[in-house]
């Protein structure tokens, strides 16, 4: 088999690692790629993950039976509508399917149609900003504001006073994230803890893998401002078995339904972003995509063929018996950002260390580059991934951070507390009520 791979953070590197560990031992390629991906992989010459036709073109060439699609903008532009027009088979979804993420107002409507628990909420247009401001302030607080459109994990903003979502708002309706603010959706603030839940979907048919737990927040304690993720571990305690089924019943399967109905079937990872509020599941968000970074854990925790898997749904025939567990054990990730993130931040730091942290986990390049000399520098404002694997979840964080010791680079920044929520809930359900 030879697939290709298109993105470049570390939710790839884990992909392509699983991919070329597969039994199926398919050749990789990756575009854009990072140096972490091509100890392994080739580079596709490629000039745009955006261009489909280019994408196309590159794929007959080299004959690729598998294109799996990283990131959501290229998914949002249409890339898997392009490829399986030329009869590629492509994992992730079509253009259509991937409004689910693309659009939180079309999210939330189709939520409404079907039944789907979600927060209350309501939608405005920039034309409607004296409603959406008086809806506001006869909001109770907090109150969470979200941008329509994509915004790289940053139009969300939780707001606990009446004053600052209007600030907020604001922003949104001024053009700070552009087009993706020319509509808000306002909704309730749920209370409770979130979890995520990865669906390997071929249109009709579903698998779960191992449930996350992302962190979002940039400080310990899971305050400060919402990032793209500093750590996630896998599999979630708090997803107890009897919660995963509720989740099916109530949530994975009326929207696989949904999305035939819609006449939009759901062919990717369908990535349901839940709160558990008094025990209740509520989807917080849709991504059409695997998540970054609790993709590195829940691939460790994998066992079974991962390009069967995915070839298998691509071709529109999930087949189970690729896979032999969900989960394995335990893992946990750590991100290493760079000072300032996710604000402005400097590159170009030399990174050492790798070698001696491989010893206790796993490293994934995210934000790196190699210098004039081949040596590895920090490109990006989440540099390494670090992603341990053991028996227990006590184990995994322990292995983690003694990996996340040796690495060094200028203004390395991590949160030290990355499962130590899920830690406590497994002592306390070992130490019985
Ligand atoms: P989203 O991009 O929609 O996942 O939102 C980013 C983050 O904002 C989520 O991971 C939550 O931590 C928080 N958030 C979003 N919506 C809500 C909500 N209705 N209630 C509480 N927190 C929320
Ligand atoms: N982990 C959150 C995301 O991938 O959007």
């Amino acid at each position: 088999m030879r697939t290709l791979v298109i993105g470049s953070g570390g939710r790839e590197h884990a992909i392509v690692r699983a991919l070329v560990m597969s039994d199926s031992r398919p050749e990789v390629w990756a575009f854009p790629g990072n140096p972490g991906m091509f100890e392994y992989a080739q580079k596709a010459p490629l000039s745009d993950s955006l261009d489909g036709s280019a994408v196309a073109d590159f794929c007959h060439e080299y004959s690729i039976d598998l294109v799996v699609i990283g990131p959501e903008a290229p998914l949002a532009a249409g890339i898997a509508d392009v490829l399986r027009l030329k009869e590629i088979p492509v994992f992730g979804p079509s253009q259509a399917a991937a409004r689910l993420e693309s659009s939180k107002w079309y999210a939330k409507r189709f939520m409404q149609r079907y039944g789907i628990p979600t927060a209350q909420w309501a939608s405005f247009s920039a034309d409607d900003a004296d409603q959406a401001r008086e809806y506001i302030e006869q909001h109770p607080l907090p109150i969470v504001l979200k941008v329509d459109g994509l915004a790289a994990g940053k139009g969300v903003v939780v707001a606990t006073s009446h004053q600052e979502a209007l600030g907020a708002l604001e922003r949104m309706f001024g053009g700070a994230y552009g087009q993706a603010g020319n509509r808000v959706v306002i909704e309730e603030f749920l209370q409770g803890e979130e979890a995520s839940v990865f669906a390997i979907c071929d249109g009709n048919d579903y698998v779960l893998l191992a449930p996350a737990q992302d962190h979002k927040r940039l400080y310990d304690g899971d305050r400060g401002p919402n990032t793209g993720g500093m750590g996630a571990y896998a599999p979630a305690p708090l997803l107890r078995p009897e919660l995963l089924r509720t989740i099916e019943e109530r949530i994975v399967v009326p929207t696989l339904q949904g999305m035939i109905s819609e006449n939009a079937p759901f062919v990717g990872c369908l990535y349901v972003g839940l709160m558990i509020a008094d025990g209740k599941p509520y989807v917080v968000e849709y991504n059409v995509r695997f998540g970054d970074p609790e993709t590195q854990s829940v691939l460790e925790v994998f066992r079974g063929d991962f390009a069967r898997l995915l070839y298998s749904v691509a071709r529109g025939r999930l087949e189970r018996n690729a896979i032999q567990t969900v989960a394995e054990g335990y893992s946990c990730t750590v991100v290493l950002a760079s000072k300032g993130y996710p604000g402005a931040i400097e590159t170009g730091f030399p990174i050492t260390g790798i070698e001696q942290a491989q010893q206790y986990a796993r490293i994934y390049h995210a934000g790196t580059a190699l210098d004039e000399h081949g040596r590895l520098i920090t490109a990006g404002g989440r540099v390494l991934n670090v992603t341990s694997h053991a028996a227990t979840l006590a184990a995994a964080i322990e292995q983690c951070y003694r990996a996340v010791a040796a690495i060094r680079f200028e203004g390395m920044y991590y949160r030290s507390d990355i499962g130590a929520r899920a830690l406590r809930r497994l002592q306390l359900l070992e130490d019985g009520p």
